[in-house]
């Protein structure tokens, strides 16, 4: 027979005692009485269950050698073995019932909530004061029947310069203004200015055309109190015909008026731009500045170049349009009293919760 080994399994050996008598019985109790007490678990003594007070444990295999017995021996026999599992019965009841009620306790403190501890407090969050001025500033002109636009902001050399007259030789160009992605020969470029979506809104729309594109542009400048890489523009521009200066005006006074109220005007001061001609300056008289009412330089405009109509395939002789673009950054600078750059790129929403939800 091979040695005992850990191929059998570790359930308790039952030792069939060879006799029923007072030392057995007592031994099969205490060994049990033993097993009970050292079962520290509700779980673990209800695995002992059946070997300690079932039909397959020592002192009910003993009771069962009473049938063999003479009968005048039986009820002795019965009653020493009898008093044996009541008292084993007894005492593993209570330890049942304690262990019960310790698991029991184990579990209520376990899955205990604290109704006084207090709660996460969830930040809220605030929406950009540049968003929510681009978005006033898009209403402003959905409310005159006008379209939104968009571009791509990886923009083609072609819509950002030579579509909008820009001299191959503009110094706008150069590297120092411009972010050009490499390689140099794809034309690829971060747009300067939302003038590109003029092109693509001439080429893609029906006219007459009345849109207002919002949007990023980059330029090569370094972080300041007043500049930074990444801005936005707003872009407005009408083709239709018979269009002159004099709706470009009336425009953009409405438009000044609804942001800057009702005391507010513009005027217009002679520049020069390669997509607009005439093209101006555009100033607004701010009736809300700090330190007082004053004119501010806001944007540029114009009545677009023949050039640019005919580069987007429409009829010079027939069509004419307007265009003006402004800066956002610089408008909510000077209308909201922001002073320095920074604040409105570093997000911090305290910055932007200072504004509501309605600027
Ligand atoms: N695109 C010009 C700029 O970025 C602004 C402008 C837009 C001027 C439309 C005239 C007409 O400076």
């Amino acid at each position: 027979m091979p040695p005992l080994s850990n191929s059998i399994p570790k359930t308790k050996l039952v030792r069939v005692p060879l006799e029923l008598n007072q030392q057995t019985v007592a031994k099969a109790l205490a060994e049990a009485l033993a097993d009970v007490n050292a079962a520290n678990t509700f779980a673990e003594l209800k695995t002992l269950k059946s070997s300690l007070v079932g039909e397959s444990s020592q002192l009910a295999q003993l009771n069962a050698l009473i049938r063999d017995l003479p009968a005048e021996q039986k009820a002795e026999a019965g009653k020493l073995v009898g008093q044996a599992r009541a008292e084993l019965n007894q005492v593993f009841a209570k330890r049942e019932a304690e262990l019960e009620a310790l698991a029991l306790e184990q579990q209520l403190q376990s899955e205990s909530v604290d109704l006084t501890a207090s709660p996460k407090v969830l930040r809220q969050g605030a929406r950009h004061p540049l968003s929510l001025l681009m978005d006033q500033i898009s209403d402003v002109f959905v409310g005159m029947g006008w379209e939104i636009a968009d571009g791509p902001e990886l923009e083609n050399e072609w819509f950002n310069f030579d579509a909008l007259n820009f001299h191959p030789d503009h110094p706008a160009r150069a590297m120092q203004d411009t972010f050009f992605v490499a390689p140099v020969e794809n034309h690829l470029l971060l747009r300067t200015h939302t003038s590109p979506v003029q092109v693509r809104s001439m080429l893609e729309r029906d006219l007459p055309l009345y849109v207002l594109c919002p949007g990023r542009v980059f330029r090569t400048d370094e972080l300041d109190a007043t500049h930074t890489p990444v801005f936005h523009q707003v872009e407005g521009l009408a083709v239709d015909k018979g269009l002159t200066m004099a709706d470009l005006k009336g425009t953009l006074e409405h438009f000044a008026r609804v942001m800057f109220g009702p005391e507010a005007k513009i005027r217009l001061r002679p520049s020069f731009f390669p997509f607009t001609e005439p093209s101006a300056e555009l100033d607004v008289w701010h009736p809300g500045a700090k330190g007082g009412p004053r004119w501010v330089e806001w944007g540029g405009c114009g009545m677009v170049n023949p050039n640019v109509l005919l580069a987007a395939g429409i009829d010079p002789e027939i069509y004419s349009g307007f265009a003006f673009g402004m800066g956002i950054e610089r408008t909510l600078m000077f209308r909201n009293g922001v002073r320095d750059m920074h604040d409105m790129v570093e997000a911090d929403v305290r910055f932007s919760q200072q504004f509501g939800s309605v600027i």
